[in-house]
């Protein structure tokens, strides 16, 4: 993944818990990478490695600090560094989850080699929709929550989500049933 990834798992561990926990994770993970480069691609292993490590240094469960991690994505990485392609991505957190499906095709045009998840909505209706959530990559459904979670505090419109189909139970790909105050 590209290193933007893993710088922000390095602020959002700093701004808790303070830099020694972040070097103690580093270590603890095996990464010798002093500073990780947003452009640059590292292999998924990673940032992996840095939660597992964050799991066990920090004493939180992995599913709370992906769900944290996916807040803090939104709300400080993508909110304040790519402000206008959130602000193109819809003016509502109905449309912009309606959006979702077309938004890594923008993100791509900075990071051309990105691999990026893909999305797609069904059952849309005012106050709700399914999100299905396609990746080749294991255990994020957690992040995802955190992410969606993120959306509605961004957009200051209370949600909630609740995974209806989980890959890692042996169905097709996760489904999130997303809900909101219209
Ligand atoms: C401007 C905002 C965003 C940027 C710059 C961005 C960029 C990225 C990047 C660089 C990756 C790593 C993939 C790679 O390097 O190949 C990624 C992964 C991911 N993104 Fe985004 N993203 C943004 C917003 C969002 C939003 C709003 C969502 C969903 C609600 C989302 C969902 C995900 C997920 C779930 C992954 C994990 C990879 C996977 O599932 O395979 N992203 N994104």
């Amino acid at each position: 993944m590209y290193g933007l990834v893993n710088k922000a798992v390095e602020e959002l561990v700093v701004s808790n818990f303070g830099e020694e926990k972040w070097e103690l994770i580093k270590t603890k993970a095996g990464v010798d990478v002093d500073v990780f480069i947003s452009n640059d691609g590292y292999p998924d292993e990673i940032t992996y490695k840095l939660v597992g490590a964050a799991v066990e240094v920090l004493g939180i469960p992995a599913e709370q600090i992906l769900i944290a991690f996916g807040e803090h994505w939104v709300l400080q990485t993508a909110a304040k560094s790519y402000g206008p392609m959130m602000k193109a991505g819809g003016d509502t957190l109905r449309d912009f989850l309606v959006n979702l499906p077309n938004f890594h095709s923008r993100v791509a045009m900075i990071y051309p080699h990105l691999q990026p998840p893909r999305f797609e909505c069904t059952d849309v209706t005012e106050d709700g929709l399914h999100l299905h959530y396609h990746t080749h990559r294991p255990g994020l459904t957690a992040f995802v929550t955190g992410l969606l979670q993120g959306l509605g505090k961004y957009y200051h419109t209370p949600c909630t989500s609740e995974v209806i189909a989980r890959k890692e139970e042996g169905a097709a790909h996760d489904v999130f049933a997303v809900r909101w105050n219209s």
